[in-house]
């Protein structure tokens, strides 16, 4: 059951500004010292009236008076507080507050005084501000829970009012788990007006979107481009310059295998702002999610991530260096293999990569659908196709692979 609500005893909501304006803090303790942070951030002419200070308050490098409260020291203030620890004081300060009509807010008691300090939340150009009425745990208790809806996202932050240009964010959203992106990419995907997506981003993300929001989906996949690259770098900067926040939300980073470059230019090329938060690459995720570490203590002290989508025939024509690859001591990591697996495979078998080497495909990596098929170098592309195993898989290959299986 709630109370109900009486707007006269809660009090009148308002934002001040105090900029430039005497706000008097009497006190010199803990709490002064956090009135006297929140007020020079919000640029107040602040005095201190306290017959001692802590550092905190001498450090904040504010006017002191150092003697004992006087009606008159609120003078020519616009806002009071009363932050010692002796309720006498407080009481004396409200007294004289409202003698001046000067709001004062009281520390010892709320209803004390006629003003009340919110708990409060920013982010972005937006003041969430929280009154618990005479519980300030509980307003400090949703507050925080404001913050993390904030952070993550997950609150319907999205502006409406946009003011001049558009601009475009590349947003790696990681292996597929909505889960996996990052707190920023998913703050960006809730700003966004328009979402231009890949097949291989985590596409649950898209159901938090309001029905105003555009979506174009590139459908990107090996060899299946419902939009040409050009037409998405056409599509993300044409938007962007009718002042929409674009964000191209894509799978892993956006400068992995991403063409993620390619979009950036075309948008410096048109001079349309951009940015790029990184993402969670598969080349990075997959291994872990399958258990295999990257590197490890003596078995492998770095690692070489390629993409398979090549021909090994022409490899001097692609630049890999196939010997190089096979002579390579640490840990290979192919992405968009699963075509030529066996090709690949057979290529380092033939420049001296030992035929025994651990070798895994984790198809679908953080999806519901994850799997991980293990084997050695010289099989591992027949027990792949037995086991049905196709794209979107990584290829892990050195002797990382089993090492967390012994
Ligand atoms: C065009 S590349 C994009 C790579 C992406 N930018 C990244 O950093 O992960 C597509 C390839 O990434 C790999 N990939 C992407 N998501 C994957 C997933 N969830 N599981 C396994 N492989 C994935 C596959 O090798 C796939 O063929």
């Amino acid at each position: 059951v709630s109370d109900p609500i009486d707007p006269a005893a809660t009090g009148y909501p308002l934002l001040l500004d105090v900029r430039g304006r005497r706000v008097v803090v009497v006190g010199g303790g803990a709490v002064a010292a956090r009135r006297v942070t929140g007020l020079l951030a919000g640029g107040a002419d602040v005095l201190v009236v306290a017959p001692e200070v802590s550092s905190a308050v001498l450090d904040a490098g504010v006017a002191l008076r150092r003697s004992p409260f006087s009606p008159s020291d609120l003078d020519g203030s616009w806002l009071a507080f009363a932050c010692t620890d002796d309720a006498e004081v407080n009481a004396a300060v409200a007294a004289a507050a409202a003698e001046r009509h000067v709001f004062c807010v009281r520390a010892d008691a709320a209803g004390g005084g006629t003003a009340r300090v919110p708990a409060v939340s920013r982010s972005d150009g937006m003041t969430v501000a929280v009154s618990g009425g005479d519980d300030p745990g509980r307003a400090v208790a949703l507050r925080n829970a404001i913050d993390v809806g904030l952070a993550t996202g997950q609150l319907p932050t999205r502006r409406h009012r946009r003011g001049g240009a558009g601009r475009v964010t590349l947003v790696g959203g990681g292996p597929g788990d909505p889960q996996l992106i990052t707190v920023r990419g998913r703050q960006a995907v809730a700003d966004a007006d328009v979402v231009v997506v890949d097949r291989l981003a985590p596409r649950a993300l898209l159901d938090s979107l309001s029905d105003d929001v555009e979506v174009i989906d590139s459908g990107k996949s090996a060899h299946r481009h419902n939009m040409t690259q050009q037409q998405i770098n056409d599509v993300i900067v044409e938007r962007a310059r009718a002042g929409r926040h674009v964000v191209r939300l894509k799978g892993g980073d956006p400068f992995v295998f991403g063409r993620g470059g390619e979009e950036w230019l075309a948008c410096v090329t048109a001079g349309v702002p951009v940015t790029v938060v990184p993402g969670l690459s598969s080349a990075l995720a997959a291994p872990a999610l399958a258990g295999i570490p990257l590197t490890h203590r003596q078995l492998a002290a770095d690692f070489t991530v390629v993409s398979g989508h090549l021909d090994p025939g022409r490899a001097a024509d692609q630049g890999i260096d196939w010997p190089g690859l096979a002579a390579h001591r640490g840990t290979l990591v192919v992405l968009m293999a699963m075509d030529r697996l066996h090709l690949i495979t057979a290529e380092l078998i033939e420049h001296g990569k030992a035929a025994g080497t651990p070798a895994a495909v984790v198809q679908n990596a953080s999806l519901p659908g994850q799997r991980v098929v293990r084997g050695e170098l010289a099989d591992i592309a027949g027990r792949a196709r037995e086991a049905g195993v196709g794209a979107p898989a990584v290829v892990v290959i050195g002797e990382v692979v089993g090492v967390l299986e012994r």
